[in-house]
């Protein structure tokens, strides 16, 4: 029988191409933002889909398992997948699979771009400049810190947090130390790199780094009282997820400087901001967008299709997370 997918936004050709090349066919949604739960239950509705490339923002759970029994496979495009709910995937058999491996590199360099951004004030600089407030050279204004010997504390040190300790050590010079709740040798074959309880990292880091999946254990991993326990020169990046951080405990930490300052990708409440955020000087705000380089995007679609298309010939997709 002739097999169609869904797939929820636009992904790159090169997924597409792995589709056509096993004879898949596809129906991509036409949206201009994030599907409600609503809109993709009345697109599902349209054919009788077998499988769907879905994104970090479409939330797939019993409600749609039970409105279309007879898709048996929900391939996320993106490496983190919070989106899904596993144990009622289990319950019926559904797999689920994500992209690992596609955006460590990327988002390990948004991570670091974050981190140079605040230590060299280049995004207040640059608004500086706009506003005309240039007047002559001065040797006190946007005063920075350097990266070079500074210790960077990783919490959670999966491919990600690797790819950002490599950077920092040898491109930078800094000193990294890391907590996760298993080892990683080849972290710690990087000189100096060792691992640490997650307290501890927080009490010794000048930048917390988060890479750690969103997870019951991890939601507001880093809540007031860690937060307590940071430098208060220290400053948090975060390109994981955002409600790994109670966000609303963190404007109050920096408006109250128990720490400097923040580097955020992802948001608790994304795509809203909570209140106050945005008035924060220390503080650079991206739109979830670590990941977004073209090489990432193609791999992501490579392998979210490759997933599709194992599971067509063998019952078994390569990524399935459960
Ligand atoms: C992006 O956030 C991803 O999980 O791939």
């Amino acid at each position: 029988m002739e097999k169609i997918i869904y797939i929820t936004r636009k992904i790159p050709e090169t997924g597409l191409k792995i589709l056509e090349e096993n004879g898949i066919k596809y129906e991509i949604g036409n949206f201009k933002k994030p599907p409600t739960k609503k809109d993709l239950l009345k697109e599902l509705k349209k054919k009788n889909y077998s499988g769907v490339i879905t994104f970090l923002t479409d939330k797939i759970d019993s409600e749609i398992f039970d409105a279309y029994p007879n898709i048996k496979i929900f391939a996320n495009f993106a490496v983190g997948y919070d989106n899904f709910d596993i144990e009622e995937a289990k319950k019926r058999n559904i797999f689920l699979t994500n992209t690992p491996g596609t955006s460590a590199i990327a988002v390990a360099e948004h991570t670091v771009a974050l981190m140079l951004s605040l230590t060299t004030r280049l995004v207040e600089a640059d608004e500086f400049m706009r506003r005309g407030k240039y007047h002559g050279w001065d040797p006190n204004i946007f005063v920075g810190t350097d990266l070079k010997g500074k210790t960077i504390g990783l919490i959670g040190a999966g491919q990600i947090g690797t790819e950002v300790a490599k950077i920092l050590h040898y491109g930078f010079g800094s000193n990294v130390i890391y907590s996760d709740i298993k080892r990683n040798t080849d972290l710690e074959n990087i000189d100096g790199v060792i691992r640490k309880e997650t307290d501890e990292v927080l009490k010794e880091s000048d930048i917390i780094s988060l890479h750690v999946p969103l997870l019951p254990t991890t939601k507001h991993l880093i809540n007031k009282e860690k937060m307590s326990l940071m430098k208060k020169s220290a400053i948090i990046i975060n390109t994981a997820r955002g409600p790994v951080i109670d966000e609303i405990a963190l404007i109050e930490a920096i408006k109250n400087k128990t720490i400097a300052g923040a580097g955020l990708d992802v948001f608790e409440f994304e795509p809203k901001l909570s209140k106050g955020l945005n008035k924060l000087d220390n503080v650079i705000l991206t739109p979830h967008i670590a990941s977004a380089r073209q090489s990432a995007r193609n791999m992501m679609s490579e392998i979210a299709a490759k997933n599709i298309v194992e599971f067509f010939n063998n019952e078994k997709p390569i990524n399935n997370i459960y």
